[in-house]
């Protein structure tokens, strides 16, 4: 099965592309965690009451979704190597760049770790709900004493709070190398980790017309799949 994944994988690392499930997961999380972070700082200035505690079940709601689909994506990625691309280059802009994604990993999976922590210290009532439909637990910390479960409200809210500003500043470093590449390098790491450009590209094939009129001949990409037809 991870040999055919792989294989599979394969037709496109080889094109120094990520694989399409790469590229759905990352974009996805992307999109999340953006959210994520704006939901959040938004929600902690709105006052206290029904609307707060509202924004705060879908603040959970959402991260307990990005841990799930973090777990997904470490082990697709343990399993299925990525491309070797223009980002491997040997030198210490790759070695940063491998540090970034590993910490990338980390955050995902801490922050949301750290948030239920809190939630289930401090607050037991709520019922947490995974993406909003599958209901979550309180991690085991009912047992503590107050004076216990305050100690571990106020762990889980530092690393909570230095991993906010630790992805932060990840993200706007790992856009801005992103850029960097593709503005002055014009090299294939973002056209790598972008859906469909691949699919688009081809070898341009005349289109002859049909009727008798005087045209000039166009030219038109064929889709890779069209490409297979014609192939058989
Ligand atoms: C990738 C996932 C997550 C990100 C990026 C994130 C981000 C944030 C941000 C930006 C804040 C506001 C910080 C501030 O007030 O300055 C926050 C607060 C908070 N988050 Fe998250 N969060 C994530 C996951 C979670 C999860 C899964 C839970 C709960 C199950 C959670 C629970 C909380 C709580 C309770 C607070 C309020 C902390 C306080 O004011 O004492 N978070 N989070
Ligand atoms: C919250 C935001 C983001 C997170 C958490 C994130 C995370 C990651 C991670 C972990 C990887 C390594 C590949 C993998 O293991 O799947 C990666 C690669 C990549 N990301 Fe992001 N990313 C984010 C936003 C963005 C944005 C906004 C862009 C575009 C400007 C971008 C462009 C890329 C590209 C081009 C690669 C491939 C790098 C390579 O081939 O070495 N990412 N990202």
């Amino acid at each position: 099965m991870i040999t055919r994944l792989r294989a599979w994988a394969d037709t496109h690392t080889s094109e120094g592309r990520w694989s399409p499930v790469a590229i759905t997961f990352h974009w996805t999380m992307a999109a999340l965690v953006l959210f994520q972070l704006v939901w959040g700082w938004w929600t902690s200035g709105i006052p206290v009451g029904g609307d707060k505690v509202a924004a705060y079940q879908l603040h959970a709601d959402v991260g307990l979704l990005i841990l799930l689909l973090a777990v997904l994506r470490a082990i697709w990625r343990l399993m299925i190597p990525g491309p070797v691309n223009d980002a491997d280059d040997p030198g210490w802009e790759s070695t940063v760049s491998r540090i970034t994604h590993f910490l990338f990993y980390i955050f995902i999976v801490g922050l949301p770790l750290s948030g239920w922590l809190m939630l289930s210290a401090t607050a037991p009532e709520m019922q947490l709900m995974l993406g909003g439909v599958i209901p979550a637990p309180r991690l085991p910390v009912g047992t503590l004493s107050q004076e216990g479960l305050w100690q571990v409200q106020w762990a889980a809210e530092r690393i909570h709070f230095f991993m906010i500003w630790g992805i932060t500043f990840l993200i706007m470093g790992h856009v801005a190398a992103v850029l960097k590449h593709y503005v002055f390098d014009k090299d294939n790491v973002l056209p790598g980790m972008l859906p469909l450009v691949d699919e688009l590209e081809g070898e341009p094939i005349e289109i002859i017309p049909e009727s008798d009129e005087e045209e000039m001949p166009r030219t038109k990409t064929l889709r890779r799949s069209d490409r297979r037809k014609a192939d058989d």
